[in-house]
């Protein structure tokens, strides 16, 4: 279906190319007409979890949920700061419920700010800042906890991202992380899932493609922090990828769609790749084409010595 539509070997010319920006300008309309107005909630750019397997857009506040937990166990914090805020869903819904702490924004694109912005235009404890966590500015530091949700595998160079993260952080402090990670390559997975895999790095513009858990471990190594935490969320993001899936078929299955789609740019178009693929990705096979999963969605916690 997707060679029918976007040509899989025209699409693989573009592996490794730098896109960030261009692509999330050239998803505005994915994000903000289909999938905030369909699947998710106002200024949400993540998948939701659900740990029961039932889609409920509560979902997309678990990871919120899960770096308030952080600060909880870590004995509370007073400064915190996301990198690749978006539009700041993340960081606007912490600053609500933990009015004594003060949170910071960062991202890439001005428009995201810009969003973020006037959505936390009353909170007082909330402010967002335009730049790159590659690396960070040198006026972000001093953090307890520094968080990213599916932003870090943006990365280009990795070390050069973990001694930024780790610089931000004061003796103690933690870095929380949500994303996709590059299971293993052990031989065992059909050369559909490694092509599956080469076509969600190309529709999301991951340029240096995903790394596997065991490669953030030792460049957070490297910069000095030490695994706290690896928990495999994959399961809890299922039920909003199959919704996503479902809404994609149409557009593979039904020409009137995909003629509407055409007024979006080649990249914004590729988001019915990605779309498509993603449960596949994430689950496996156990068909004719068995496979196991070549990726997963994981929760990474690290942590800075207190002697460091
Ligand atoms: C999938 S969105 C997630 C946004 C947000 N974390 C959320 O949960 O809604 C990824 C975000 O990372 C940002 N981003 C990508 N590379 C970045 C970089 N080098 N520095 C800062 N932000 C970056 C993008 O602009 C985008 O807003």
């Amino acid at each position: 279906m997707v060679d029918r539509v976007f040509d899989v070997d025209k699409m693989l010319k573009d592996e490794g190319a730098q896109v960030t920006e261009p692509y999330y300008q050239q998803s505005v309309l994915v994000y903000e007409q289909f999938y905030e107005k369909y699947l998710s909630v106002p200024g949400c750019m993540h998948f939701a979890l659900n740990y029961d397997g039932v889609f409920d857009r509560k979902g997309f506040y678990g990871q919120a949920r899960g770096v308030a937990r952080q600060m909880e166990r870590m004995g509370g914090a007073s400064q915190v700061l996301e990198v690749g805020c978006g539009k700041g869903l993340n960081t606007i819904r912490l600053a609500q419920d933990h009015p004594d702490v003060s949170f910071t924004g960062l991202d890439l694109l001005p428009a995201h700010v810009e969003k973020a912005r006037g959505r936390a235009a009353d909170l007082g404890n909330a402010s967002f800042v335009q730049g790159s966590f590659e690396p960070l500015p040198d006026d972000l530091n001093g953090f307890d906890l520094a968080f990213g949700v599916e932003t870090l595998c943006y990365s280009v160079d990795l070390d050069a991202v973990c001694q930024s993260l780790a610089r931000a952080l004061r003796p103690g402090g933690r870095v929380v992380i949500f994303d996709c990670f590059l299971n293993e390559r052990d031989g065992t997975h059909s050369q559909d899932m490694l092509l599956a895999t080469r076509l969600l790095e190309v529709g999301w513009g991951i340029s240096q493609g995903y790394r596997t858990p065991a490669r953030w471990v030792e460049a957070m190594e490297r910069a000095g922090l030490a695994l706290h935490w690896d928990y495999d969320e994959t399961a809890h993001i299922l039920p909003n990828l199959r919704k996503l899936q479902d809404y994609s078929v149409r557009f593979y299955n039904d020409w009137k769609v995909r003629l509407q789609a055409r007024i979006l740019p080649t990249l914004g178009q590729r988001n019915a790749v990605t779309a498509l693929l993603m449960p596949y990705l994430f689950e496996g096979a156990e068909d004719d084409e068995a496979s196991p999963p070549g990726v997963s969605y994981r929760r990474m916690v690290f942590r800075k010595p207190v002697a460091a």
